[in-house]
């Protein structure tokens, strides 16, 4: 496929717990309310992600273990060569551009200049940590508050052709490698996780599953067959608020879907159950939004934060109205990227 330089900005995203599917939506409406076309694509093992030429590319990823996730590379790998297309690259994290954080775009930008695509801009977005430890609710909701800024700051840079480019030090670089090995891990993670007798068989972790590794039985259907995961099950959905657009760039429905109907639970008699593979990305989202917590991990139990996840539920809450006291809430190194970001912000307001 030639790429040029016409047809719409493609926003390519990983996203395990919907995060960087939030990022996504936001900045594809941002690039259409500036009068470009966009279209979003979720990166997922397994699906046809072909995308028609494009004027620039736009591709975002959660951050796991200082690097991008392994499906965004094997995408990468599948993008047809470009001829000096111009391309986004944005890392969405939990800690933001800090040490370990620092080279964690390099790895997708090289393949991404190999494919002939001219890397003009690249950033962090921060977002509530989904992690290992989870974002205190104040900052997580700060963080919610300030996206829509940032990325008009971003599509505004674009238009006026400015340009960022960052070079990570070789210390950032070695630990953004020896991250790579948490791939391994991951596959293993995925295989045992456990399933209790809780599980309804409703397939909604199947159905979210970007790796296409869980498997419902007596179901010929795979994670990887799944269309979308904008089918709600229990009121439960990853698609970001706040847009129609779907991930995969359609305009259905995010109230169900023919291929799952609310409410479509099996029969007791008639119980289908989630088997996982070896192609776990440890993306979580599984674990996050099983609607009666029938998923455990059977390694690597420190890696899930233990209250859970869910960006539905934060985004229903209210943003502080009183003043943000950064310092007092983001203190330790450990959060020193989100005082950062969100400092950064605080300013321009
Ligand atoms: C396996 C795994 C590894 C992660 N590694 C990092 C990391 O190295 N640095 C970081 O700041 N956040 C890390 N995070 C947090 C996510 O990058 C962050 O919460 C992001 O918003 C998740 O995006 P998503 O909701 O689109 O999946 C990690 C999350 C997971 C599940
Ligand atoms: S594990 Fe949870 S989400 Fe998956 S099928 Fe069972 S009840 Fe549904
Ligand atoms: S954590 Fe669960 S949803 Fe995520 S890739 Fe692994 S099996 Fe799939």
């Amino acid at each position: 496929m030639n790429h040029n330089q016409t047809g719409p900005v493609t926003l390519a995203y990983y996203s395990g717990t919907g995060t960087t599917g939030k990022v996504a939506h936001l900045l594809a409406d941002r690039f259409e309310a500036a009068g470009a076309s966009a279209q979003c694509i979720r990166i997922r093992s397994g699906a046809d992600l072909s995308c028609q030429p494009h004027k620039r590319l736009v591709l975002l990823f959660a951050v796991h273990a200082c690097n991008a996730p392994a499906a965004v590379y094997d995408w990468l790998e599948r993008l047809p060569q470009a001829d000096g297309t111009p391309a986004l690259v944005l890392s969405v994290s939990g800690g933001g551009e800090v040490f370990p954080n620092k080279a964690c775009r390099c790895s997708a930008i090289s393949r991404l200049e190999r494919k002939g695509y001219r890397v003009d801009y690249e950033d962090m977005i921060v977002m509530p940590s989904n992690w290992i430890v989870s974002t205190r609710e104040p900052l997580a909701l700060m963080l919610l508050d300030v996206l829509p800024g940032k990325l008009d700051r971003i599509v505004r840079a674009l238009a006026q052709g400015l340009s960022k480019r960052t070079r990570p030090g070789p210390v950032d670089r070695f630990t953004s490698f020896l991250g790579e090995m948490e791939k391994a891990g991951a596959k293993s993670f995925g295989h045992r996780i456990r399933v209790s007798e809780a599980c309804t068989g409703c397939g909604l972790c199947a159905r979210n599953c970007p790796a296409g590794n869980i498997r419902m039985t007596g179901d010929q259907s795979s994670g990887q067959a799944a269309e979308s995961i904008a089918s709600s099950v229990a009121g439960k959905s990853l698609l970001p608020s706040g847009s129609s657009r779907s991930p995969e760039g359609s305009s259905h429905s995010r109230e169900g879907s023919p291929h799952c109907p609310e409410g479509s639970f099996h029969s007791p008699a008639e119980f289908s159950r989630p088997r996982f593979g070896k192609e776990c990305h440890l993306c979580l989202s599984c674990l996050y939004l099983c609607p009666v917590k029938a998923l455990t991990p059977g390694i690597g139990k420190f890696v899930v934060i233990p209250e859970g996840f869910s960006l539905s539920d934060l985004e229903k809450k209210e943003p502080p109205s009183i003043p943000w006291d950064v310092d007092e809430l983001a203190k330790g190194y450990l959060w020193s990227g989100v005082k950062k970001y969100l400092q950064e912000d605080a300013g321009r307001r």
